[in-house]
């Protein structure tokens, strides 16, 4: 991962309190896994913000997790009087709880977590309240600046149309395997090995972790959350629509997208066949692929790496970074 690209993007207006003089800023991390691993070896190679991560929550204790650091306790890890709270944990009533504590805490959040940030909207709105940050880069589009591009845009006093895009890497692997000949199974544990899917990938393949996302990015470009998200699956009917996509020199692709419209903000995921050409069509594996179309006829075009271990942690340090640079006036990477 290049250090050069942890410098924090600039977003919104936001001007938060410089209120911490202590340095480092003492952070823990919640769930060490495939993100939170990448988060924790970013953190001790080479990142150039001040921060200590003191204390680190994980389901069960193992070689090569030192006591005293470890944690399967999250009452340990809180103990530690954190001032910055990272949330790798998978979706659930747990990242849920640990979330609103972070909050209650008066820590600033960085998160991950696409599903539990697009459900919980008031966290969003109490930490605006409380003046806390809470900034979830990683949830949206892997190492994709897809949010703070939707930020800078409506920080320019643009307003965005559309947003169409493949924002679900796992999906998109897996679409490109059916189409090598692979059965869905197998398609899904190559994902899985290659550390894109998690153990239940249901929400990638029924689309609802695309969902989530098009949630966020309804947050972030229209200032509220869709009012009806269509969603398609990837099924063992899929196989067939990859055939007769690929027939025609064609991709088949979930495809996410939001307008706003007379009816409301709209929101569908949809398994669509994409021309040689198109870039929702030309993204390969793991990727995404986001295109924002703005007044005046402006269409801006993200691609990147959507998913997996050093995308998302990328994400992640920084938004970090944003956070150290916010509170402790530490400007890096320029
Ligand atoms: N993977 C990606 O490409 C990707 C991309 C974007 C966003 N995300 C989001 O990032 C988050 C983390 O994903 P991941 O792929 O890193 O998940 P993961 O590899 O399954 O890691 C989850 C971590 O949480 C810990 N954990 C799980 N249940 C726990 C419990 N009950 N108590 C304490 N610790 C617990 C696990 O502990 P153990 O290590 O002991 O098992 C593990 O360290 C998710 O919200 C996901 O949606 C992931």
């Amino acid at each position: 991962m290049s250090l050069s690209l942890l410098v924090p993007t600039p977003t919104a207006s936001t001007v938060y309190p410089r209120v911490l003089p202590e340095r480092p800023m003492r952070a823990v991390l919640l769930g060490c896994g495939t993100v939170g691993g990448g988060v924790l070896d970013g953190l001790r190679n080479g990142f150039p913000g001040d921060v200590t991560v003191e204390a680190v929550l994980v389901s069960r204790h193992r070689r090569g997790r030192a006591p005293g650091r470890f944690f399967t306790e999250a009452d340990s890890v809180f103990a530690t009087g954190p001032r910055l709270v990272i949330d790798c944990l998978p979706d659930g009533e747990l990242a849920e709880r640990l979330l609103e504590l972070a909050l209650q805490s008066g820590a600033d959040i960085v998160s991950a977590n696409k599903a539990v940030i697009a459900r919980r909207p008031d966290f969003a709105a109490r930490a605006r309240e409380r003046g806390q940050i809470l900034r979830y880069s990683a949830a949206v589009g892997g190492e994709l600046p897809v949010l703070e591009t939707i930020s800078r845009i409506r920080g320019e006093g643009r307003a965005i149309l559309s947003v169409a895009g493949v924002v679900n890497g796992t999906s998109n692997f897996v679409l490109d395997r059916l189409a090598e000949g692979a059965s869905l199974d197998t398609a899904i544990r190559a994902a899985q090995a290659l550390g894109f899917a998690e153990s239940d990938p249901s929400a990638d393949l029924e689309g609802r972790d695309a969902a989530a996302k098009l949630t966020l990015i309804a947050r972030a470009a229209f200032g509220a959350d869709p009012d009806c998200v269509s969603l398609e699956a990837i099924d063992a009917e899929t196989q067939e629509r990859v055939r007769e996509a690929a027939a025609c020199g064609y991709r088949l692709r979930q495809v996410a997208t939001l307008k706003a419209g007379a009816n409301g903000i709209e929101a569908s995921i949809a398994l669509t066949p994409r021309a040689p050409g198109d870039p929702l069509g030309d993204v390969r594996d793991e990727e995404n692929a986001v295109r924002i179309s703005c007044e005046r006829g402006d269409t801006i075009l993200l691609t990147g790496r959507g998913a997996g271990r050093d995308a998302t942690a990328h994400s992640v340090l920084s938004d970090i970074g944003a956070v150290i640079e916010a509170r402790c006036g530490q400007r890096f990477g320029q």
